[in-house]
């Protein structure tokens, strides 16, 4: 702990001693920017006393200052400042090759590819069973563009955190959606619920799972507990469901063939968001803004490395794109949400999204609505 975080601590000690000293007094209290700007400035300085003032240090400066950053020792420090440096090689020069999307700096800046996908990214699931899906596609005419967002279904990003479950998010953000849609109400669903109790349907909890096994536990189990009774806490746990707090049940489910972008942009034009799933390259997540895509990342069954939820598509700039919210908090790439090109799915070397996703319906007791088409 103790070298780095320590001047942080008594700085704020004294500042907490300015305002006790000014309550009540004539004192003059110090201007609140002034002493922000001193904070930094020292914080800056023990920074770029220990990295030494190279290259890039004072942006990793400020990138420490910016998010919160605390390390431990000094070799600590220097082994995160190797790894910004390396990070920002990767943005800088994706930047520089005008593409249709650009990366920043994050809070992610400081892991290493591995740290990142250890922390963040489940294993990559199979989702060979959504190889033949049973979503049927109809002949109505699809909206031009679609936001859920501005429709007001769509819940607040929420942070998975250090656990590989974005699974859980991703079924959650669909049933939220669902929810508001049937209801107009706002209701919060509970992720640790299944990273704690869905392991009977191939799910792994932090370690990874898929949203269609989520929405077939949820289904069997007899639903799922609010968020304020199942809250989250990032780690594996023990189950401890109870049937009185349910706030949703499942009654079915249905899954969109693997690749098929066709029927994902008829259940998420006509329907609701859609949870989906595909495989996070390394660049992917310092994205910024614009349309995202990649040659490198694979569509097969077993490349799916991240479930998000699609709610929506459009075009930006000539391209076609799909609108996502991640689970990576509010201040990760477009206020926490991204875009991804759409219709390129015949080409073996992209990004396909349309992986595993499945579009949920809850049968919310007597008050069921009809499912699209009937399926
Ligand atoms: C932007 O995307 C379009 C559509 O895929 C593509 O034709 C174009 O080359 C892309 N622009 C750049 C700079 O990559
Ligand atoms: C994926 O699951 C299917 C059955 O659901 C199985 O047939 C297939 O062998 C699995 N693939 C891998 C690579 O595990
Ligand atoms: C959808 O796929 C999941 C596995 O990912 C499977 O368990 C489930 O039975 C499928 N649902 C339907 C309705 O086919
Ligand atoms: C995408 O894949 C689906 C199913 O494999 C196919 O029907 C569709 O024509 C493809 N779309 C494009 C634009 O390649």
């Amino acid at each position: 702990m103790a070298r780095f975080s320590s001047p942080l601590f008594l700085l704020v000690v004294s500042v907490l001693a300015v305002a006790v000293a000014g309550a009540g007094s004539t004192f003059d209290v110090s201007n609140p920017i002034r002493l922000a700007s001193d904070r930094l400035r020292d914080l800056e300085s023990h920074v770029l006393n220990v990295v030494g003032n190279t290259r890039h240090a004072l942006s990793f400066a400020r990138f420490t200052n910016r998010y919160g950053k605390k390390y431990d020792t000094v070799e600590e420090m220097k082994l995160r400042f190797g790894i910004f440096k390396e990070n920002l090689k990767l943005i800088k020069s994706t930047n520089k090759k005008g593409l249709n999307y650009t990366l920043a700096v994050n809070h992610f800046a400081d892991w290493t590819w591995e740290e990142f996908n250890r922390h963040r990214l489940g294993a990559a699931q199979n989702c060979s069973a959504t190889l033949k899906g049973n979503h049927k596609l109809t002949d109505v005419v699809l909206p031009e563009t679609k936001d859920w967002r501005q429709d007001g279904i769509v819940s607040p990003v929420k942070d998975q955190g250090h656990c590989g479950s974005c699974w859980t998010f991703s079924t959650t953000g669909a049933l939220e959606a669902a929810y508001k849609q049937a209801f107009g109400k706002d209701i919060s669903l509970s992720e640790q619920q299944l990273v704690d109790c869905a392991g009977a349907f191939n799910n792994f909890g932090c370690h990874g799972g898929l949203p269609s096994q989520a929405f077939e536990y949820i289904k069997y189990n007899g639903g799922l507990e609010t968020e304020e009774a199942y809250p989250y806490t990032g780690q594996n746990g023990i189950c401890k469901f109870s049937s009185e707090n349910v706030g949703i049940q499942v009654v079915d489910s249905v899954n969109i063939t693997l690749g098929a972008e066709d029927e994902l942009k008829q259940a998420v034009g006509l329907v609701r968001p859609v949870s989906v799933a595909f495989e996070v390259v390394s660049p992917f997540r310092f994205y910024k803004e614009g349309v995202f895509t990649s040659d490198t990342c694979g569509n097969t069954p077993m490349d799916v490395n991240h479930a998000v939820l699609a709610v929506g598509y459009g075009v930006e700039d000539g391209v076609p794109y799909w609108l996502i919210k991640n689970s990576w908090g509010a201040s990760w790439g477009d206020h926490g949400y991204f875009k991804m090109e759409l219709g390129k799915n015949m080409s073996f070397d992209l990004c396909v999204i349309p992986s595993c996703r499945i579009v949920s319906l809850g049968n919310f007791g007597s008050n069921s609505r009809p499912w699209l088409g009937g399926e």
